[in-house]
């Protein structure tokens, strides 16, 4: 699976680069297309970084994440 470090992460965070990506435990996800995600905001969470923990405030489960395969790992 391809390598993806914390700064290419930081820099598909909706307002630098068109990619929209997020991490979550310890794999990379695209969510470019999503709706939810438009410019890297979801509710009060930013793309471009581990939001592993923060499912923690979310009001779903990691069920959110099943449709989308990994593009990545973090590394
Ligand atoms: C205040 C915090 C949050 C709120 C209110 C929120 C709300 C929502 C809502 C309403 C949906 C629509 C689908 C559903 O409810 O099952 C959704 C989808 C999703 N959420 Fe969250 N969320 C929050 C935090 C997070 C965090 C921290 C993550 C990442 C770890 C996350 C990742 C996702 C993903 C990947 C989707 C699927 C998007 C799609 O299907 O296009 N959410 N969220």
């Amino acid at each position: 699976m391809r390598e993806i470090t914390k700064q290419q992460l930081a820099l598909r965070n909706g307002q630098d680069k068109p990619e929209i990506w997020i991490a979550f435990r310890g794999l990379i996800y695209e969510v470019t297309e999503s709706r939810l995600w438009k410019s890297g905001k979801h509710y009060e969470h930013w793309a471009g970084q581990d939001l592993t923990e923060e499912l923690a405030d979310a009001p779903h489960t990691d069920q959110v994440f099943e449709k989308f395969s990994p593009i990545g790992r973090l590394i």
